[in-house]
């Protein structure tokens, strides 16, 4: 479970992000300046549109889990979204701390909740959305696709598309059915279905 890259992202100031949603609504998300990953990276957007994709098709999740949560802004945008039961787990206490002043700066509803072990057995998700780039997800197939319901979704995303059928190769040795992707070169987010 250690990972030695490091995630940062420069943000120098207060600033609101929007989403605009398939329906011509519009998402806010206040983020307060920082160092944690997550705003504007094509990373961050290409796992938001797949957020975006799953919740065009079927609506809202519940339970959800944000794997490696950074600013918060994934947690956020699937509240704001109405997805309720939201977990969060995030490895670096800064990027945490980072995270918990984003949940309070947009009074989400319910402030998503910190788990410290994502692959806890106890605990099962209908949505996962992990962005990390590295060996982790690779590494974890196994493990992001124990913690899903059956038929829940899981969103990858932190990676090139040059991976693109090597992470489609792990998934087929798992229980997960490749649904969709999204690009923006070099980078790509996949989504899968736990069948
Ligand atoms: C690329 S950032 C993604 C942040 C945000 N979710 C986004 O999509 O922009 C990856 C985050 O995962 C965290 N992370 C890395 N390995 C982790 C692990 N094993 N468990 C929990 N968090 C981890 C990092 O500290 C970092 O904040």
């Amino acid at each position: 479970m250690k990972n030695f890259d490091i995630y940062i992202e420069d943000r120098p100031f207060n600033k609101t992000h929007t989403i605009n949603l398939y329906d011509g609504k519009n998402i806010n998300i206040f983020l307060n300046k920082g160092t944690s990953f997550g705003s504007e990276h094509d990373t961050t957007i290409l796992a938001i549109d797949a957020l975006k994709y799953l919740y065009e098709k079927f609506g809202f999740f519940s339970p959800c889990l944000d794997l490696g949560s950074g600013s918060g802004i994934l947690s956020i945008f699937m509240d704001k979204l109405g997805f309720k039961e939201i977990f969060a787990a995030e490895n670096d206490p800064h990027s945490r701390k980072e995270s918990e002043l984003n949940f309070n700066a947009n009074s989400i509803n319910k402030t998503p909740i910190f788990i410290d072990n994502p692959f806890d057995l106890k605990n099962n998700y209908n949505l996962v959305v992990c962005n990390i780039s590295g060996n982790f997800i690779p590494n974890n197939m196994n493990n992001l696709c124990d913690i899903l319901k059956p038929n829940g979704y899981l969103i990858i995303s932190g990676f090139n598309i040059e991976k693109k059928e090597r992470y489609i190769g792990l998934s087929k040795e798992k229980k997960l059915l490749f649904i969709k992707e999204f690009s923006s070169k070099p980078w790509i987010s996949l989504i899968f279905k736990k069948f």
